[in-house]
């Protein structure tokens, strides 16, 4: 691997402290980072290297306490340096690519630089355009040498996203550009690909005969605290912060087809068409097929938790959703008629990732099913096969099927069948960030999102977006540390479905 000049826009930032730096110290540690490669906080604030160097220090010391000692951090510490530049005044650029420059060429870097914009999304385009005009962006024949790292949100709708793109395209390619969305980079996300497509017998079962419905949720049982408060309310709400990207691209490893081969443009490829596809679970009004909630106060472990318009920076009237739930379809051969229902919320029971694959169940009911607690047994009614992939927090595969009781009856029992990653692998799971900062390094993009997934995305999001921003749309109220409202039950219960509920069992959060 080549070396490189990483530049960190935004580095006294949240981001950079928890997951960037600590990310990099541990591709470090771990021998992944190029031998001279350099990384160089950028951020208005004056700061010498050493200062900037004593804050990364703590932040790694506290993120990551584990692998943290004071003689690594001193060969890594050594990588960083500090610019000073305020990245709204373009005239600073210049001098921001001398010292760049500089820098290059005391530690023998080729040039070969890597930009992320951990900042507000306010400075994407004219970060990128301050660029070009300091003569920072190689022209296209080199464009190899620059790549450019976008955190989300990458717009707040279509219509934005799509001129953020066509800001952007004005001077980088596409295949200088990497968004992140850091749920590809979990190693249970990833795995998901390799469990369709690298093993023969799951494969054949992902498809409309086999499958009754999926299930995905993300949930989450932090609120929206501190902070956070005003940027939340203002441009984010569930749907825009995490269904609109994480759970959409969880759904599109669980239906895309298989690649032809392995590589960035075919698997995104592959991923577009799921996304193109993909509509509302049922025609009508959008209430028809899709929830907001917002959580209120109540009692949560024996604390009272309050409500989300109590929370430090929000409107007492404010209408965001901090819950969302639908039901989609997805209108090709593979999944035609199977109802996919997603679902993502703060202040939920536990924090829980999961993708539930739900099987048909078999055509006749031979057998009486029970569950038994001790030697306490109920008839209950028969349980579908479950396939289920526990993204987080407990890191596993279950299967669940049914069993015959030992016994003089035929009775059946659901039991699971489970891979759990600590217990086979018995490896630290390595952070998102690190496996997304290695493949931008590498110049692999298979990991991140391409401008026409975004906006196939947006597009399925637009009626809810629509339909909830007008002045008569209130989200429904939800208990803080439930499992949502209501109408997010009604949504599954009027064609006898249910709400898997999570199995945590260690409490879960
Ligand atoms: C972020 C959202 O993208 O994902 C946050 O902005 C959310 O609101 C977070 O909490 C969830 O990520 P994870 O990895 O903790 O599940």
């Amino acid at each position: 691997m080549e070396d490189v000049t990483l530049l960190i826009f935004g580095a006294s930032g949240d981001l950079t402290a928890r997951k960037l730096i600590p990310a990099l110290y541990q591709l470090h540690c771990n021998g992944f980072l190029p031998e001279r490669s350099v990384i160089i906080g950028v951020a208005r604030r004056e700061k010498s290297d050493d200062a900037f160097r004593g804050e990364m220090r703590d932040a790694v010391a506290e993120h990551r306490a584990r692998e943290f000692t004071e003689e690594r951090w001193s060969e890594f510490a050594r990588r960083l340096r500090y610019v000073q530049v305020n990245l709204e005044d373009p005239a600073e650029f210049p001098r921001l690519h001398d010292q760049v420059e500089a820098i290059e060429k005391d530690a023998g870097l080729p040039g070969q630089r890597i930009v992320y914009l951990a900042t507000a999304p306010a400075l994407f385009t004219p970060s990128v355009e301050a660029l070009a005009q300091a003569n920072m962006i190689p022209p296209l024949d080199e464009a190899d040498r620059l790549r450019v790292v976008f955190e989300k949100p990458f717009g707040h709708d279509l219509a934005s996203a799509q001129e953020l793109s066509h800001s952007l395209s004005r001077v980088l390619r596409e295949k200088q550009i990497y968004r992140i969305d850091h749920y590809l980079g979990k190693e249970t996300v990833q795995n998901l690909l390799l469990f369709r497509f690298g093993n023969s017998i799951f494969e054949p079962m992902f498809n409309r005969n086999q499958v009754d419905h999926v299930q995905i949720t993300v949930a989450e049982t932090q609120g929206i605290e501190g902070s956070r408060g005003g940027y939340y309310d203002q441009s984010g709400g569930a749907l825009r912060d995490v269904l609109q990207n994480h759970v959409l691209q969880l759904l599109c490893l669980v239906a895309m087809e298989p690649p032809a081969s392995f590589q960035a443009e075919y698997i995104r490829n592959e991923k577009l068409k799921v996304l193109q596809a993909l509509g509302p679970g049922r025609s009508g009004a959008v209430s028809e097929w899709a929830v907001a909630g917002q959580y209120a106060a109540a009692a949560v472990n024996g604390q009272r938790v309050r409500a989300y318009l109590d929370e430090d920076r929000i409107p007492p009237d404010s209408r965001r959703e901090t819950f969302v739930a639908l039901e989609a379809r997805i209108d090709n051969w593979r999944w035609a008629g199977v109802p996919f229902y997603l679902r993502t919320g703060k202040r939920m029971p536990a924090r829980v990732t999961e993708i539930a694959i739900q099987f048909k169940l078999p055509p006749l009911n031979l057998f009486s099913t029970v569950e038994c607690e001790g030697t306490m047994c109920d008839l209950v009614e028969a349980r579908p096969n479950t396939l289920v992939f526990h993204i987080q927090p407990r890191e596993s595969i279950t299967l669940s099927f049914s069993a015959k009781r030992p016994g003089m009856q035929y009775q059946v029992q659901p039991v699971d069948m489970e891979f759990n990653y600590q217990q086979t692998f018995d490896v630290e799971m390595p952070e998102a960030y690190e496996r997304l900062l290695l493949d931008v390094i590498r110049g692999d993009s298979t990991l991140f999102t391409r401008s026409d997934e975004l906006e196939a995305a947006w597009r399925f999001c637009e009626p809810m977006l629509e339909a909830w921003s007008s002045k008569d749309h209130h989200p429904e109220l939800y208990a803080a540390g439930g499992w949502g409202p209501k109408a997010a039950h009604q949504l599954l219960a009027r064609s006898g479905r249910h709400w898997r509920v999570p199995d945590l069992p260690d409490g879960g959060s």
